[in-house]
């Protein structure tokens, strides 16, 4: 189903993005019920044209589940194993997630790879495992600061690209999601400028072409750093940049639906 919406985002000529909440560790049942009860209020009064996704802490997956599973919101894992199952214990297996109705998993994030030690050869595993399971990764990719500072951007990013490409091939990024996040951005409130933005997406862009032309089609990269509602609209102006990964704005409802009704009404 998300993958005909996928395609969708690009068979029609309007913008249409993918809104990604990342929730973290936060959230309570309470906070659910409220967030779900006006997210779907403004649903159903608002023709939504936007894939919006819900990643929730792994314990909440079912309930926010079994709220959404009727409306136009899509659920997303923060994290998934390389195992499916067996004696792995406290871990996350794929086939359960997408058991309960997940679409989407997020591996990569830098808050992973930085304090769960995530190297590129799991990150390489996970996306494997996401896509054999015809679930959609959402791959997260940046650089630190200091690697900004050296201009080694898009070095970084090529290799965390290439780690990918050199395990599942030339069409690795056919049909997922890649999360443009500088790590320097994430949580402090500063943002990388949107210019700066549409230039490294425009390169991912390229750069995955030179591997294969039809990964284009339903590529779909993300940014996420610090953004809010304030942001929205100059960040989704920019002609690549298809969606947005949000951390800390995306838990408070109010600023939440602000968002997803800026990026409603961009064409
Ligand atoms: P932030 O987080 O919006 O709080 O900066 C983004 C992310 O970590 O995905």
């Amino acid at each position: 189903m998300n993958l005909q919406v996928h395609r969708k985002l690009y068979k029609e000529n309007m913008r249409k993005f993918l809104i990604t909440a990342n929730w973290k560790l936060n959230g309570n049942i309470e906070m659910i019920a409220i967030f779900l009860k006006f997210l779907n209020n403004y649903l159903i009064t608002h023709k939504q044209k936007n894939i919006i996704v819900l990643a929730p802490p792994v314990i909440y997956l079912d309930r926010v589940y079994q709220n959404i599973k009727h409306s136009r919101l899509f659920l997303g894992s923060q994290n998934v194993d390389v195992h499916l199952q067996g004696a792995f214990t406290g871990e996350i297996s794929g086939i359960m997630l997408k058991d309960i109705g997940v679409k989407y998993v997020i591996i990569g994030h830098s808050e992973r790879r930085i304090l769960h030690h995530e190297n590129n050869e799991l990150i390489v595993d996970k996306f494997r495992l996401i896509k054999s399971l015809k679930l959609v990764p959402i791959l997260c990719i940046g650089e630190t600061e200091k690697e900004k500072k050296y201009c080694q951007t898009e070095k970084i990013l090529e290799n965390q690209l290439n780690c990918i490409f050199n395990a599942l091939g030339k069409q690795a990024f056919r049909k997922t999601v890649i999360a443009y996040e500088p790590i320097w951005a994430i949580g402090t409130g500063l943002s990388e400028n949107p210019k700066n933005v549409q230039l490294i997406h425009e390169f991912i862009k390229n750069y995955i072409r030179e591997h294969d032309m039809e990964s284009i089609k339903d590529l779909i990269i993300q940014y996420g750093g610090s953004i809010d509602a304030s942001k929205t609209k100059i960040f989704l102006e920019q002609p690549d940049i298809n969606g947005l990964l949000i951390g800390g704005a995306s838990i408070k409802y109010r600023e939440f639906i602000k968002i997803i009704d800026i990026a409603n009404n961009i064409i």
